[in-house]
């Protein structure tokens, strides 16, 4: 299973913020935004990543994730030169994914709740095991700002709408994706829409043609946040740092889950703390290690 995460766009709306860097890189409470996506796919036990970010801001992320085996994970990176709509990753990761199974997962999407690994883990077998394409539906009070799910009595998906006017249900698809090997081949004919972009809807369109998607309804546990605007980016921060307060846990702390997962041992655990102790987050990391 290889995992993608896909930073690149222009953040035009969350300019003048944006002008210059990636909204990816700005802090959600306590971490980069970059850390949450990232901390899915580590919560997967996916150890091969690439991200795909603009020309301009690959040199950011190199430096903040380095190579990724602080974590005992291998990151790639490449680059989208324009938004060409978020299909296009699967054009640009044709040489990483060779013919593997993959999960992309949107950078600017946060996920929270009980059961969540559990979710993660099961869609990465199913997706192997059914090799058919999997999406999760969350319950939403704007589905006109998403892609949405038309579903039949038994839940089956029918289509999904990309940003309808009138949506079809309150289910908005949520930006993480797994496929089969040939998605490469699907991508590579998708045509740009209306508005200029390989849509990953037509992309998961294909699949329900094909009777080959596979939906899972998010229930009410669930928190999912896409931090693409100003009030969004302030409304995460704001939940990260009320679950953080109240838990003494923190989310998407990718040392945590690592060292967790066995990817990296308790010196190096030790060292990371240690070499940012002034925060608040080194703080966390150097009580854990003393606590493992
Ligand atoms: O968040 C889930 C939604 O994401 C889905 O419900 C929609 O079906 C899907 O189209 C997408 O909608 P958005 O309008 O929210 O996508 P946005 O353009 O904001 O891009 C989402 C992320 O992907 C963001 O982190 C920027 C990145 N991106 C996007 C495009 C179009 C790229 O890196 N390159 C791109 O070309």
């Amino acid at each position: 299973m290889k995992g993608i995460i896909l930073a690149g766009g222009s953040g035009t709306r969350l300019f003048p913020t944006t002008k210059i860097i990636s909204k990816h890189l700005l802090p959600v409470y306590d971490k980069p935004m970059i850390y949450y996506p990232l901390s899915i796919l580590l919560l997967g036990r996916i150890k091969d990543i690439l991200i795909i970010t603009t020309p301009r801001d690959l040199p950011r992320f190199k430096e903040l994730l380095e190579d990724g085996r602080k974590w005992g994970i291998n990151i790639h990176y490449a680059i989208q030169n324009k938004p060409n709509g978020i299909a296009e990753a699967f054009k640009i990761a044709a040489d990483f994914i060779e013919n593997d199974f993959s999960t992309l997962i949107l950078g600017d999407n946060l996920f929270f709740g009980h059961g969540l690994t559990d979710l993660i883990n099961a869609s990465i077998k199913e997706v192997q095991q059914e090799n058919k394409a999997i999406i999760w539906g969350y319950t939403v009070k704007n589905p006109e700002q998403y892609g949405v799910l038309e579903l039949d009595k038994k839940e089956t998906p029918l289509r999904i709408v990309e940003k309808p006017v009138n949506p079809p249900s309150k289910w908005a698809v949520v930006g993480i994706y797994f496929y089969p090997p040939d998605v490469i081949d699907k991508a590579s004919k998708l045509v740009p829409s209306e508005r200029g972009e390989l849509e990953i809807t037509d992309l998961n369109n294909l699949y329900i043609k094909e009777n080959r998607m596979i939906v899972k309804l998010m229930g009410r546990g669930y928190a999912w946040l896409d931090m693409g605007t100003a009030e969004n980016l302030l409304l995460a921060s704001q939940f990260v740092e009320t679950m953080e307060k109240r838990t003494g846990l923190k989310i998407a702390c990718l040392e945590e889950i690592a060292y967790r997962n066995g990817f990296i041992n308790h010196q190096r655990l030790l060292e990371i703390a240690e070499s940012m102790r002034q925060s608040a987050y080194g703080e966390y990391l150097l009580k854990l290690s003393k606590e493992f």
